[in-house]
């Protein structure tokens, strides 16, 4: 039957039809899509650890159809504190943090609570006095690093070392920890004796510069101990430039567990590295969906960490996941 409706009022009960469907199905589509969305605010990518553990995080979210929204902040907490406002604004359903450094987090932490989303942090922790400001951490011991990683030293140094220390990011926790668990594991022993201490920011190009700078004031290091790997295989370079052999001249012990270091220890450059897995994707978004259907999570997940050295360095290289 034909309408007898003139075309504008067709044209109006449609447009008003399309609207109310749009009303009843949730004309909030975009926010709804958002909200299924995760937003990652990751430090950088200034070690190839860093970059292992941006992988497993975008791995694990295309593995479990998540929409993730990526931001590199460059090394620098005020693009990070960007980022997480920007993903506030677009109402996604959770953020996942790892923080460039502990404090500052406070204001933007909490403007994410009050827009309701979930913050689960990764790898590194915050200084909060308000601890209900983020869902959970999951993330290693850096206090037990240090320390497992002085203990190595002190027994393959039988107690006596002049150590040179490359440290992370000032003010970063794996860099303040590290520092503290090294300084608990050598305090029994009066000869091991740390002769300077500088930051390499965990860049491969920091640990060579710094080093090759130290190296000039203290040409008697016997130890190099690095925050991370990427520092320790730039120390490595500069030594061998100074004309030193690093692993037997100088030991060298470092943490993270990268496959770069166990080619280092396989070749007798690298002595020791702690393991810090950056493999924290499934951890991070079984979080996420917790969080979100509204569970309480423990505060923190610890991650295993094991030690490696030459004497089990080429057993496991093949093993290395990253
Ligand atoms: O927070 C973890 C540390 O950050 C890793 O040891 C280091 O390689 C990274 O850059």
């Amino acid at each position: 039957m034909k309408s007898t409706h003139p075309v504008s009022l067709r044209a109006f009960c449609f447009v008003s039809t399309l609207a109310l469907t749009a009303l009843l199905t949730g004309c909030n589509q975009p926010a709804g899509d958002a909200g299924q969305t995760v937003g990652f605010a990751q430090v950088g990518a200034e070690s190839s650890w860093r970059t292992a553990e941006t992988k497993s995080i975008q791995d694990e979210a295309e593995k479990r159809g998540v929409k993730l929204k990526f931001s590199d902040a460059q090394g620098k907490q005020e693009n990070q504190i960007k980022a997480v406002r920007g993903f506030i604004a677009q109402g996604v359903g959770a953020i996942i943090l790892a923080p460039v450094v502990e404090t500052g987090w406070e204001p933007v932490l909490r403007e994410a609570q009050q827009a309701k989303i979930p913050v689960v942090l990764v790898d590194r922790g915050v200084k909060v006095g308000d601890d209900s400001l983020y869902a959970t951490l999951i993330a290693s011991d850096f206090v037990a690093e240090g320390r497992m990683a002085a203990e190595w030293l002190t027994k393959k140094a039988a107690g006596k070392a002049q150590i040179i220390e490359l440290q992370g990011t000032p003010g970063a926790a794996p860099a303040i920890d590290r520092k503290r668990g090294f300084e608990e594991g050598i305090k029994a022993s009066p000869e091991m004796k740390i002769i300077a201490s500088q930051s390499g920011d965990f860049t491969r190009t920091g640990g060579k510069q710094v080093t090759e700078a130290l190296l000039k004031v203290h040409p008697g290091v016997t130890a190099v101990y690095a925050h991370n790997d990427d520092m320790a295989l730039g120390a490595i370079q500069a030594l061998e430039e100074a004309g030193k052999k690093p692993g037997t001249d100088v030991l060298v012990v470092s943490i993270d567990g990268v496959k770069g270091a166990f080619e280092a220890m396989v070749a007798g450059k690298l002595n020791c590295t702690v393991e810090c897995s950056p493999l924290l994707g499934a951890l991070a978004f079984d979080a996420v969906e917790k969080a979100k259907a509204g569970a309480k999570l423990e505060k923190k997940t610890v991650v295993p960490d094991r030690v490696f050295d030459q004497s089990n360095a080429a057993a496991e290289l093949p093993n290395r996941k990253y």
